[in-house]
């Protein structure tokens, strides 16, 4: 096998289906090719200028004094009017925001851009009430209901910053992110609903708040309407507060707030221990979340039914089920619930119910979907689909195209779309009226986005080469810093190369110049000198038929330094055997060459995944390799590690490779 020793990361699958964009699709594309010759400065003025409302318009587009960037100098702006008021000014509040669907059967919501201002004007008065103001720090733990979208507008309405910590963390978790933040305001709910029964969120954010004495009010949302305990003078029913609280825009302006103040902090957990508290700021961030969606997803505002499918406690949910697409004056569906209640075709019920045009959602959902199989979509009309997205992890090509030929109809182009909680908009993309699509790939950097592919020393490798993945300008929504710990912020991100930023991923870089993500650069295995990524092993391994989801991780060797190891899941839950063993070894052998045939195979029914769904390989690692186990609480679901431990002491082994 012919490597180049240059290349930090060696890659050798080759995915050759190509997707030119439908020439009708090309012809109403709010993207046209043009939009790639734009300078840096005059794509980012002019989106700056017409995207957004100002208060006081910018005076200076950037300033960038590594590793600390400021976006649109001197202007004041207020998001919730850019997201709200400013859309029913215009004549618009008759329009649908958010059709609204609980899980519990036919719980349903129209809330149009009129309901939603009122309803944040009532819910800021309310915060009001209780000391809010301006710079307040607010945690809001909550789960998929339209209150956690106008709990957060009524917070930048008032200019409090929020952090949402997602619904499913424990109380550990959150009242470390209270505490960091330095939180005087938590918002909850008596209990959400999930996949028919309901967890106890206030429960949990009461054992929260013992551990983080600086929040002094609890606001809480009645949803399940069960008990739950309430402590006088501390916590507030949402609904008694509000009572005579007054829905008049002008009993509640909003307040101009600075482009460079904080918006909200959005804390990743990572590998490592303590999470990160990573900044977002006010104008740079609507501005780049915005315009992505805008062009990415081809957002025709009075036509187009826009589903993103992810949890609004992630970065995916602020940036596009909230922000961008609010201020894009979108319809939007928001989904309580899990895509099996109450049964396995809910997602598809609710794409023919709303006609959903672009659906958006992630890697991981796509593998569940196809591990259950295409009959539950066969059973809906999807045929009002015309665009759909992936996000999260490296997409498997197999993946890619059975997301576009069940989901899309063979007819929808498909944005695999690179970012991260970091950089608050998507980063490498596709623009769907433009680019032709490689399963696999997220092809190329968003107009306006420096990205390349670097070796050890900092040298962009070759085309065909990988590397790690940096980007080598600022952008509007990037991270402002990790709060409260400058040094950790210079060491995570800009410590391996001078004045570039070090996403932490790695990247190829192909004769087209499209990128192709190879996963977190700790995912890369060294076997026999040769480094390869984790991702393209799993997707050698989904490619064949029989396989639902892979996870690739390695162990030490003695002779090749690290040896594959392969956790498979197979479709309809089958069980494997030595022939399947065998036929899966040669599958990766003949996709990708010898040297990335797994040591070993072990079947499991279901993979180790953070709660957003991204598999931990961290943890395979450690059952390959008979060690104690790492931090097991970002697991979503803990007995899933037992599970295959006890399977890989019985696993059976090939030969080597
Ligand atoms: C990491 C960031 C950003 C939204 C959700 C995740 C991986 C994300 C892709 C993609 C390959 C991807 C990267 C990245 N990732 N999207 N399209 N292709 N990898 O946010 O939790 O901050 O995770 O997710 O490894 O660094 P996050």
């Amino acid at each position: 096998m012919a490597t180049e020793t240059s290349h930090a990361i060696d890659t050798m699958l080759l995915e050759e289906r190509r997707y030119p964009p439908p020439e009708e699709f090309a012809r109403q594309a709010n993207a046209k090719p043009d939009i790639y010759d734009e300078s840096f400065d005059a794509f980012w003025e002019r989106e700056g200028r017409e995207r957004v409302t100002w208060f006081e318009p910018f005076s200076k587009l950037y300033e960038w004094e590594p590793p600390y960037a400021k976006f649109f100098l001197g202007g004041t702006l207020n998001v919730c009017f850019n997201c709200v008021d400013r859309h029913v000014e215009a004549g618009k509040g008759s329009k649908v925001a958010y059709h609204w669907e609980g899980e519990p059967d036919g719980d349903r919501r129209e809330i149009t851009y009129a309901d939603l201002l009122k309803d944040v004007v009532r819910f800021a008065n309310a915060l009001k009430k209780i000391g809010v103001k301006k710079g307040t720090p607010v945690a809001i733990y909550m789960g998929m209901v339209p209150e956690l979208a106008v709990a957060m507008l009524a917070c930048t309405r008032i200019g409090a910053p929020h952090t949402v910590v997602f619904g499913g963390f424990s109380a550990d978790s959150l009242s470390g992110r209270m505490n960091d933040m330095k939180c005087e305001v938590l918002i909850t709910q008596d209990e959400a609903w999930r996949r028919g029964s309901t967890v106890p969120l206030k429960k949990t954010a009461d054992e929260a708040m013992a551990a983080a004495p600086g929040v002094k009010h609890c606001v809480v949302l009645r949803r399940t309407g069960n008990d739950v305990a309430m402590q006088d003078g501390r916590d507030h029913w949402l609904h008694e507060l509000e009572d005579g609280m007054s829905d008049d825009p002008s009993s509640c302006p909003c307040e101009p707030m600075d482009s460079e103040d904080l918006l909200f902090l959005m804390y990743t957990s990572g590998t490592t221990a303590k999470p990160k508290g990573i900044i977002h700021t006010t104008a740079g961030y609507l501005v780049g979340t915005s315009t992505t969606h805008h062009y990415i997803f081809d957002l025709k505002r009075d036509e187009d039914v826009y589903w993103c499918a992810a949890d609004i406690g992630w970065i995916t949910g602020h940036s596009y089920i909230v922000y961008g697409p609010l201020c894009n004056q979108a319809t939007s569906v928001m989904y309580e619930g899990t895509p099996d209640f109450p049964d396995k075709d809910r997602w598809w019920d609710i794409v023919e119910r709303y006609k959903v045009t672009i659906l958006y959602t992630a890697p991981t959902a796509i593998r569940s979907h196809m591990k259950w199989g295409p009959e539950y979509a066969q059973r809906h009309d999807l045929a009002s689909l015309r665009l759909l997205g992936s996000v999260g992890e490296p997409i498997n090509p197999e993946a890619w195209v059975w997301y576009r030929e069940h989901i899309g109809g063979d007819r929808t182009p498909i944005v695999d779309t690179w970012w991260q909680t970091e950089t608050g908009m998507i980063m490498i993309t596709p623009l769907p009226g433009i680019t032709t699509l490689k399963p696999g790939s997220a092809t190329r950097p968003f107009p306006g986005v420096d990205a390349a592919a670097y070796d050890e020393r900092g040298n962009e490798v070759g085309s065909g080469g990988g590397g790690y993945l940096v980007l080598k300008r600022p952008w509007p929504s990037m991270l402002r810093g990790i709060f409260g710990d400058d040094q950790r912020y210079r060491d995570t991100y800009w410590s391996k190369y001078e004045d570039v930023y070090f996403a932490g991923d790695g990247a190829r870089i192909d004769q087209d110049g499209d990128f192709w993500l190879l996963g977190r650069v700790d995912d890369v295995m060294n076997v026999s000198g040769h480094r390869i990524s984790t991702i393209e092993v799993e997707s050698a391994l989904v490619d064949h038929q029989d396989v639902a989801e892979a996870a690739v991780c390695s162990r030490a060797d003695a002779t090749t330094g690290e040896a594959i190891v392969a956790y498979v899941t197979l479709k309809g839950g089958r069980d494997g055997s030595v022939e399947k063993l065998e036929e899966l070894r040669n599958h990766v052998a003949k996709k990708i060459g010898a040297i990335a045939k797994p040591a070993n195979i072990v079947f499991t029914p279901e993979l180790p995944k953070t709660r957003s769904g991204k598999i931990m390989r961290r943890l395979l690692r450690d059952v390959a390799n008979q060690r104690q186990l790492g931090d097991t609480t970002t697991l979503a679901d803990p007995t899933v590690v037992e599970e295959i431990k006890s399977r890989a002491e019985s696993e059976q082994s090939g030969d080597e490779g």
